[in-house]
C-alpha cells in the first residue's frame, strides 16, 4: 500500500520506514505556511495539501515541538524558529537555557502530533508525548534539536546521550508513529 508522507526531513522518513514496513513510502514536500496555534492542527494543513492529489492513498504529515512548563508552553509551535529566523539550533539551546536560568521547575515534554488522510479520504490525528526535563546544560552529541538538553523520564541523560536507538523507543514521535500503525492496519 502507498503511504505519501509530508516531508523530505531523511531521519523522519527512516523511522516511518521502519515500523511500516509493508508500505510503499513516497515522501513529498507540502509547501504550505504553518499557521495553526498547535501541533495537531499543522500537521492537518499539510497532510491535506498532499492528500489533495493522492485520492485513495494514504497521507501522512508530522508536526512536533517541545513544551516547556515555567514557559507556560513555550518553544511550542515555534520550537524550530524559537530564537528566530533563519532556524538556528544552538541559538535556540541557547535561549532556552537563558529563559530557565534562576528557575527550578525544569519540567518540559515533546508532543509529536500525525495526520492521516485514509484512502476514502476522512482525517484522522494521533499524538505521542514524552514527559522529561530540561537539563542545565548540553550534552552528547546524537540527534537533533533540543536532544542535547532534553532527559526524558526515567532516566539521567539526555537524547543526544542515549542515542537513536533508545530515543525511538520513548521518543513522542515513536509513540505517535505506534498509534498511528495501529490505526492503519486496524
Ligand atoms: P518539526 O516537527 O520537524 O517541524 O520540528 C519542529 C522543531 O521541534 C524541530 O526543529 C526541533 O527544534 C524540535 N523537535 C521536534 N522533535 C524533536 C526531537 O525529537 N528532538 C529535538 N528537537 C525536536
Amino acid at each position: 500500500m502507498k503511504l505519501n508522507v509530508a516531508t523530505h526531513n531523511a531521519h523522519k522518513l527512516r523511522e516511518i520506514g521502519e515500523i511500516l514496513p509493508g508500505f510503499e513510502i513516497a515522501s513529498e514536500d507540502p509547501d504550505v505556511e504553518e499557521t495553526a496555534p498547535d501541533f495537531a492542527g499543522n500537521a492537518l494543513i499539510k497532510v491535506r495539501a498532499v492528500a489533495a492529489h493522492h485520492q485513495g492513498e494514504w497521507s501522512m504529515a508530522d508536526d512536533s515541538g517541545l513544551e516547556v512548563r515555567a514557559l507556560g508552553g513555550a518553544p511550542g509551535v515555534r520550537s524550530a524558529r524559537y530564537a528566530g529566523e533563519p532556524c538556528s539550533t544552538p541559538a535556540n539551546n541557547a535561549l532556552l537555557l537563558k529563559n530557565l536560568e534562576g528557575v527550578e521547575d525544569r519540567a518540559a515534554r515533546f508532543t509529536c502530533a500525525i495526520a492521516l488522510v485514509d484512502p476514502e479520504g476522512r482525517e484522522h490525528v494521533v499524538t505521542g508525548h514524552c514527559p522529561g526535563r530540561i537539563a542545565h546544560e548540553p550534552s552528547g552529541d546524537a540527534g537533533f534539536g533540543y536532544d542535547p538538553l532534553f532527559i526524558p523520564d526515567g532516566y539521567d541523560k539526555s537524547f543526544a546521550v542515549l542515542g537513536e536507538v533508545e530515543k525511538n523507543k520513548i521518543s513522542h514521535r515513536g509513540r505517535a508513529l505506534a498509534a498511528a500503525r495501529a490505526l492503519m492496519l486496524a
